[in-house]
């Protein structure tokens, strides 16, 4: 193909991929390989500006259509769910309950659902009456979809006396298979499958439409209510239906021993099932122990998804691009014949590293197998028929700047070595510095950021906070205007204050995730504090680097990670011209400021009734800094049965020491 021709083509995937997505509420192709076609036509047109006249569908579109709903922030977030794929993955789940809780032999007790395939939804009752109904959203914010909710047949407009003032209710709005093939059979518009279907048509700005819809809804889940309304899941699940909510009758209590089955069975009905599903969801049927294990990240730890294996497909490797990640690692994917694999078209394929490459010894052109399983990207299982091409030479050099890429020690992966002076990766940097979890400026998204970096406007963070006094050219730049120049200055400036922990996690440091950012910002608690900790730390042996390596949570590879960034020139220098434009605030410990454990850096040593994990989660959530080793700065040493020579430190070093009881008095436990 010859330029013009990629060209063509890559619009036509484009358009096609518009449309898929604003119009037929479907989309085809994941964000990021939709972002890579716009690139790539946006890198030929840069060579050829002539052609821009016919690009008619990159100017077309921006980001997603403001949706035009209401948002309601969720009262506390809805989350996701871990996934497991087979019977000895389900064992280590349990396994991790077990050690979190400290449960020896006692078997658990978990109730089974099938895991809808639709959409989750929020439904709030107040004083008993339904009040308004929310989309997932982010998981923090969705969308005002009461009036949508309001046409669903079987939605309970009330709830009986024995119901709590205040109740949030959480289920899946669904569509049957029967009414998605009636409804593409009675209009030209064609929905990819039921849970677009279902989709599409709840988010109906005129709710008419959806009244026309035919969606259902099962409960299956508990938001915030003003009163305890069961002790068990499964007791729950029977209120809920005597209130009239529709609950998948296929739930079951099932014991630990009991879910293998329970799977083969569900697996068995699925193809005959009214509805989709994508696997079975096990939840501990106890509350009271499902509110002890809590949540880790996005997801609860007392639940999981069990899915069904993964569906498969063979097409033909067309290509093996380079892509250059923030931290300049080289990360190979397949282009692909596109193909369609269980209702979905994939285009993609992950190939995880260089020696993954090897290993499976996949050439260009060569049929292969691939594998999609649940939201992850598409994997390539191996090679089924040689197409005659050489074995793939992976490049020694980064392909978008030319210097060496190395692996260093036994890392997988090869990396770029420009570092900031390497356009993709400072491109990457600078995406992730205003993404949502990080700097979260509106306005500011990768397109966006692309454009001002190509433009010269961007050259490191600090830059992003000039870009207010850039405003008048911003306006005058193609796609931009006085509004929306004006909005993002405005974006910028509301974000000039942030929390040390969001600060951390944007600056983009190699394994320091939003996790690790807020493990750092508690521990260290301000930046002028925490800087001076890793300036001081690049020197081995110093009390510094001895700290940092005695929290918690934070490995010897994460602070190897950390005391590289600093070790770097032109990141301080980053620093430095952040400081000047922001003001980062300290960051209180954790939720409860006035907990007698706030802010306290405790250690546990010895054998607890309660386990470790669990012992720790809780000091955690009560403000504590948890770490491994006592030091002078230790407030409080836990110590249990059997303790040995951290117990002994304490009293060396004459710091307080607490019995198992005396935590569990200040914790409230
Ligand atoms: S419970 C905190 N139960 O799966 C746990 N989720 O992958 C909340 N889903 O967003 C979810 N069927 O949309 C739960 N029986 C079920 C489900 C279910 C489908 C969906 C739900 C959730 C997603 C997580």
């Amino acid at each position: 193909m010859n330029g013009r021709e990629t060209l063509n083509a890559l619009l036509a995937k484009i358009a096609a991929a518009n449309t898929a997505y604003h119009e037929h509420d479907a989309p085809e192709i994941a964000d990021a390989e939709y972002d890579a076609l716009r690139r790539e036509a946006e890198a030929i047109l840069a060579a050829h500006p002539e052609w821009r006249e016919d690009a008619k569908a990159l100017a077309q579109v921006g980001a997603k259509p403001a949706s035009g709903f209401k948002k309601i922030i969720h009262r506390t977030p809805m989350l996701s769910l871990d996934n497991v794929f087979d019977a000895a993955e389900f064992v280590e789940f349990i396994a991790r309950i077990r050690r979190f809780l400290g449960l020896k032999g006692e078997a658990l007790e978990f109730v089974a659902e099938p895991k809808m395939d639709g959409l989750s939804i929020s439904l709030t009752y107040e004083h008993r009456k339904f009040a308004r109904a929310a989309t997932r959203g982010d998981g923090t914010e969705g969308e005002d979809v009461t009036e949508n909710i309001l046409t669903l047949q079987n939605l309970p407009r009330e709830l009986p006396k024995d119901a709590p003032d205040f109740i949030e209710i959480r289920g899946e709005v669904y569509m049957t298979k029967a009414d998605f093939l009636a409804l593409n059979a009675s209009q030209a518009r064609q929905f990819a499958n039921p849970r677009n279907a279902a989709a599409g048509s709840l988010r109906q700005l005129d709710a008419s439409i959806t009244a026309k819809r035919k969606l259902s809804l099962f409960a299956y889940a508990q938001g915030e209510s003003s009163a305890p309304v069961a002790k068990t899941h499964w007791e729950y699940l029977e209120t809920l239906k005597r209130w009239g909510f529709g609950v998948n009758p296929l739930s079951r209590r099932v014991p630990e021993n009991g879910a293998e089955a329970f799977q083969t069975e569900i697996g068995e009905a699925r193809a005959a099932l009214p509805y989709d599903i994508d696997g079975v969801v096990y939840k501990i049927n106890d509350l009271a122990l499902q509110s002890r294990l809590g949540f880790v990240g996005r997801a609860p730890r007392w639940a999981v998804a069990w899915k069904f294996p993964a569906e498969k497909a063979r097409t033909i490797l067309e290509d093996i691009e380079i892509q250059v990640g923030r931290t300049g690692a080289l990360t190979p994917r397949a282009r692909l014949q596109p193909v369609n694999v269980g209702g979905v078209l994939v285009t993609y394929a992950t190939l995880h590293n260089e020696d993954e490459i090897a290993r499976k010894d996949v050439r260009i052109g060569d049929v292969v197998e691939l594998q999609r399983a649940g939201d992850v990207i598409p994997q390539i299982l191996g090679v089924l028929k040689r197409g005659g091409g050489e074995a793939f030479k992976f490049p020694g050099h980064c392909p978008v700047c030319g210097s060496l890429a190395v692996r260093v020690d036994d890392d997988v992966v090869r990396r770029c070595t420009g570092g900031l002076t390497c356009p993709a990766q400072m491109v990457e940097r600078l995406i992730h510095f205003c993404s949502r979890g990080a700097f979260d400026i509106e306005g500011m998204g990768e397109k966006t950021v692309r454009e001002f970096h190509e433009a010269g406007l961007l050259r490191g963070a600090p830059d992003i906070f000039a870009l207010p006094a850039h405003e008048a050219e911003i306006a005058r730049r193609e796609g931009w205007g006085e509004v929306s120049a004006a909005k993002l200055s405005a974006a910028i400036a509301s974000r000039q204050r942030i929390g040390l922990a969001r600060f951390i996690f944007a600056l983009g440091i190699r394994r320091i995730g939003e996790n690790n950012a807020k493990l750092l910002a508690r521990h260290y608690g301000s930046y002028a504090q925490w800087k001076e900790a890793m300036l001081a730390a690049q020197i081995i042996g110093s009390d510094a680097r001895l700290e940092l390596g005695s929290i918690s949570g934070i490995g010897p590879a994460i602070a190897q990670d950390l005391l590289a960034f600093f070790a770097e020139d032109h990141n301080l220098a980053t620093l430095e011209g952040l400081e000047r434009a922001v003001l980062v605030q300290d960051e209180e410990a954790a939720a409860a400021i006035d907990s007698p454990l706030a802010g306290k850096v405790m250690v546990f040593t010895g054998t607890l009734s309660m386990a470790r994990p669990e012992a720790k989660a809780r000091a955690e959530a009560l403000g504590a800094k948890v770490t491994e080793s006592v030091s002078k700065k230790t407030d409080y040493v836990v110590v249990g049965e059997d303790a040995g020579s951290k117990a002994k430190k304490a009293t060396e070093l004459g710091l307080t020491i607490l019995t198992e009881q005396q935590f569990r008095d200040l914790a409230g436990l």
